[in-house]
């Protein structure tokens, strides 16, 4: 019955990094308010939405930030990562750029974060299979390395975007 009186046990901060266009702001609006967006508009600075769910018994507030993926859009970093304790890195499967830079959203985020935040690398748009840029086993294998969860959604279909954030928020938990 809404948040109203809920005693909340957990509040974790998780971050949507990523280049523009990807998909994090309808990611985010999957997975808090079950919509998605066509037109979607880029994100300029900074947005957030919270979502609570029972996790092991425990009610934990989700709490998604979501930034602008163009620089000249982009708040302050510093307080964008303050506090995070889980992180979703964001490429597009059909732009193989959105995938090459990951690594620098990567060394970004571990500059500025918390060094036990829990990361996970997200190939949106696997609606789009024909024209994937992106082979999974390529993204497999940075995850492997780098040490971080993998999975392929999409938030059009809503494929895979329940599962994503329920488990960083597990590992988080
Ligand atoms: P910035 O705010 O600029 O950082 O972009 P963003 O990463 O938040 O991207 P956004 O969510 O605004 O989505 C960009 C475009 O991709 C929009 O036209 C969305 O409708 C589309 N889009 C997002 N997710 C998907 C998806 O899973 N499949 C398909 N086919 N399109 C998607």
């Amino acid at each position: 019955y809404g948040d109203f009186n809920q005693k909340i046990d957990y509040v974790f901060k998780v971050v949507l990094i990523g280049d523009s266009a990807v998909g994090k702001t309808q990611l985010l609006a999957r997975f808090a308010r079950n919509e998605f967006s066509v037109d979607s508009k880029a994100t300029i600075g900074v947005e957030f939405q919270t979502k609570t769910l029972i996790i092991d018994q425990k009610t934990v507030k989700a709490q998604i930030w979501d930034t602008a993926g163009q620089e000249r859009y982009r708040a302050v970093t510093s307080a964008y990562y303050r506090g995070a304790v889980g992180a979703m890195l964001v490429y597009d499967m059909t732009k193989r750029q959105s995938f090459d830079h990951m690594a620098r959203w990567l060394e970004e985020l571990r500059s500025h974060a918390d060094k036990n935040i829990v990361i996970m690398l997200i190939g949106n748009k696997c609606d789009l299979g024909s024209l994937r840029a992106v082979p999974t086993e390529d993204a497999q294998e940075f995850a492997q390395r780098e040490n971080l969860f993998f999975m392929e959604t999409s938030a059009l279909e809503s494929t895979n975007v329940e599962t994503a954030f329920l488990t960083i928020l597990t590992e988080i938990y």
